[in-house]
């Protein structure tokens, strides 16, 4: 399999955990590279649901290593939720398949705080965060104030370095209305934090450099999407990371001519969950998805903005990451439509966009340009091979991966391990 990496190619919420968990078979290291617990990658084993935020998906199968790098914001106290949730559920994490950057930046609770009262000032402009953090962890990474994993598991230079950061945090947050924080409650959660996760904590650079020479396979487990990037997203309703390709290398200290292959990973219509511009949003294809059930956010359950899947958006991704294969999932949420629209241009005024504008407001006023394929009105989600997917999916799955520009290597009909078919 080699070194490969796998990005969301829309907006987040592509199916990658699902992806992941398929492709981790024949992986030796899962690699998460960049964003926090944001994420919310769920993969159905049986009838089992598992929703992982932190720990790579790769968790969920025996004998493979799993690794946070450097790139990540580590929410402590979440991470320590997380892994005794899976090993509520029969998931043995400990330090032979898990481990954690000591670069890792930490998230700490006036992150979280001031990500909360900055969306409550933007008011109407409010981004639709996850509230975890996100910005103000990776604002302080920036600034050159945050606190590493290596701090963390330090209980001297936690005590020092938090005393000073509450200091001024609590000062922003007066001064925003918001209540200060304890620094002895902070500093006793974080502490005992630490000391759960101090034997995962290593240098993950060397440890992957290692695992090379050994000739290992690497994957690397993107978070969010490519329209949710730092530098390409549709800013600044984005996050706060490099979810592409690049954010691979960056955030795992994998230098990139070891990186083999680039899977973008997309699905067969479009979603979003928060603020910002969605072109092809479509109230009715939003309408049936959520009466089936789906389409609600694995991370905090907001019910996502839906709409026709978007070439226009996919061909970008696949420029930016350099998509070379693509896995397309949730083929089987249009089994029921009798007409299937696809956007491959966007108009704006007289200007025809063949690319994604960079401008979040020109974006928000474009109006897509359809075609139309007929639906197949057949259920897909038992089809075990691609002779078995109808005729009419087929040629729509083949139309959306030409339109994207890369190879079809994947189509996912359900969220289970065996609703994979392989191109
Ligand atoms: P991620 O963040 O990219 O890992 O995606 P999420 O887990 O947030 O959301 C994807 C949702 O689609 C999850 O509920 C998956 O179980 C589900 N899913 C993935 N692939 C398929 C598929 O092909 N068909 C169906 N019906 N569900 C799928
Ligand atoms: P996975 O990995 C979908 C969105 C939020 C918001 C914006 C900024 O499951 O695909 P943040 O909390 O990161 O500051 O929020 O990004 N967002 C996601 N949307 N899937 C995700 O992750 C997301 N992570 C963040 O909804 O619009
Ligand atoms: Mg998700």
């Amino acid at each position: 399999m080699a070194n490969t990496i796998l990005v969301g190619a829309q907006w987040g919420d592509e199916g990658k955990g699902k992806i992941i968990d398929v492709l981790t078979e024949g992986a030796d290291i899962v690699v998460r590279y960049a964003g926090g617990n944001n994420a919310g990658h769920t993969v159905f084993i049986g009838k089992r649901k598992y929703v992982l935020h932190l720990v790579p998906s790769g968790i969920l199968r025996k004998n493979k290593l799993c690794v946070i790098g450097n790139g990540v914001v580590v929410d402590p106290i979440g991470l320590v939720e997380e892994i005794e949730g899976l090993k509520k559920l029969g998931v043995n994490v400990n330090p032979k398949n898990f481990v954690l950057s000591e670069t890792a930046h930490v998230v700490f609770p006036y992150h979280r705080e001031l990500d909360a009262q900055r969306e409550v000032l933007k008011g109407e402009n409010k981004i639709g965060t996850t509230k975890r953090g996100i910005g103000p962890a990776y604002g302080d990474k920036a600034a050159r104030v945050g606190l590493r994993v290596n701090d963390l598991v330090d209980p001297a230079r936690l005590e020092e370095k938090l005393s000073v950061r509450i200091r001024e945090n609590n000062i922003v947050l007066k001064s925003l209305g918001a209540k200060p924080l304890s620094f002895k409650k902070v500093f006793a959660e974080y502490l005992a934090a630490g000391k759960f996760l101090k034997p995962f904590v290593t240098n993950t650079v060397v440890l992957l450099h290692e695992a090379m020479r050994r000739g290992d396979n690497l994957l690397f487990e993107g978070a969010q999407g490519t329209f949710l990037d730092i530098d390409h997203g549709t800013y600044p309703f984005v996050t706060s990371s490099n979810t592409t390709a690049g954010g691979a290398c960056t955030g795992s200290g994998v230098p990139p001519h070891r990186m083999d292959r680039v899977v973008g990973v997309m699905k067969a219509y479009t979603t979003r969950v928060g603020e910002g511009p969605l072109p092809t949003e479509n109230a009715e294809i939003a309408d049936m998805l959520h009466a089936m059930g789906r389409e609600f956010g694995a991370t905090t359950g907001r019910a996502r903005r839906c709409g026709w899947f978007d070439s226009v958006a996919t061909r970008h991704a696949t420029m930016v990451n350099g998509i070379d294969d693509l896995a397309v999932t949730n083929l089987d949420g249009l089994d029921t439509l009798e007409i299937v629209k696809v956007c491959v241009a966007y108009r704006h005024g007289k200007t025809r966009y063949d690319f994604v504008p960079n401008d979040a407001q020109i974006l928000a006023e474009c109006e897509p340009v359809y075609i139309e394929f007929d639906g197949w009105r057949t259920p897909t989600s038992k089809a075990k091979t691609w002779k078995q997917l109808p005729p009419k999916a087929r040629a729509y799955l083949k139309a959306i991966a030409e339109l994207t520009g890369a190879k079809l290597a994947i189509a996912s009909i359900g969220p289970a391990r065996e609703q994979t078919i392989f191109v």
